[in-house]
């Protein structure tokens, strides 16, 4: 099925929070956000953060969008609070008609890994996954990522983890090929 991926633009914060919420409905677990949570936000904190995701050097949020202009997918890309040296891929997800091999959510992916390689000058690029979440640990090493080793609680319930990722091919340079990723990542 044709589809395209573009960059959000700052104006298009009302289908953001469409979007994100339609995400937390559907994979509550594989999310750190709670759908009450990010429902009650007021609507200036999506404008701003539909600005930042549309013109940062450092963070921006892709959307994939079918042959009739419908959103069915985002992933988004960004600095990690307190962690130097690291971008994070966070907010990835297709709605269920569009997944499976032909659908975008390689290509979202591959737009916010080559945003944080050209806007940025960090050396790692990491992502959380929660350990029961097959589907996307599966998805995620086919698209090169590798585990790091490192485990972190999964925020919403302690006692779950969020398995970190990080994607060796992120810098060409020689060195350690996975990220030793020495403290923990905010979210998923
Ligand atoms: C994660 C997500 C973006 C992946 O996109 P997708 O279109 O489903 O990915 P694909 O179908 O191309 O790949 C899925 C892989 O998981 C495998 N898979 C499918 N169902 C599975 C399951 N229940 N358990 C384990 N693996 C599974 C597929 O065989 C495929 O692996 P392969 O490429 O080695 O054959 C999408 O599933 C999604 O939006 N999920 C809900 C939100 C989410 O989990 N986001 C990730 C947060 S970290």
């Amino acid at each position: 099925m044709p589809y395209a991926i573009r960059r959000l633009a700052a104006t298009e914060y009302r289908e953001l929070r469409t979007i994100r919420l339609e995400a937390l409905r559907d994979s509550p677990t594989a999310f750190s956000s709670s759908h009450a949570d990010t429902a009650a936000l007021p609507e200036d904190a999506w404008q701003r953060q539909a600005a930042v995701e549309a013109t940062s050097e450092e963070s921006a949020t892709f959307i994939a969008l079918d042959a009739a202009g419908n959103w069915i997918g985002i992933a988004g890309v960004g600095p990690l609070p307190d962690i130097p040296d690291h971008v994070h891929i966070h907010s990835v997800y297709v709605s269920p008609h569009h997944r499976g091999p032909a659908g975008p959510a390689a290509d979202l992916v591959r737009a916010s890994i080559r945003h944080a390689q050209e806007h940025t000058d960090v050396r790692w690029l990491t992502l959380g996954v929660h350990e029961g979440n097959g589907r996307a640990l599966a998805f995620y090493r086919r698209l090169g990522f590798q585990p790091t080793g490192k485990l972190v609680p999964y925020g919403p319930n302690p006692s779950e983890q969020l398995l970190i990722l990080g994607y060796p091919d992120f810098r060409p340079t020689p060195g350690p090929r996975t990220n030793p990723c020495p403290t923990a990542p905010a979210s998923a």
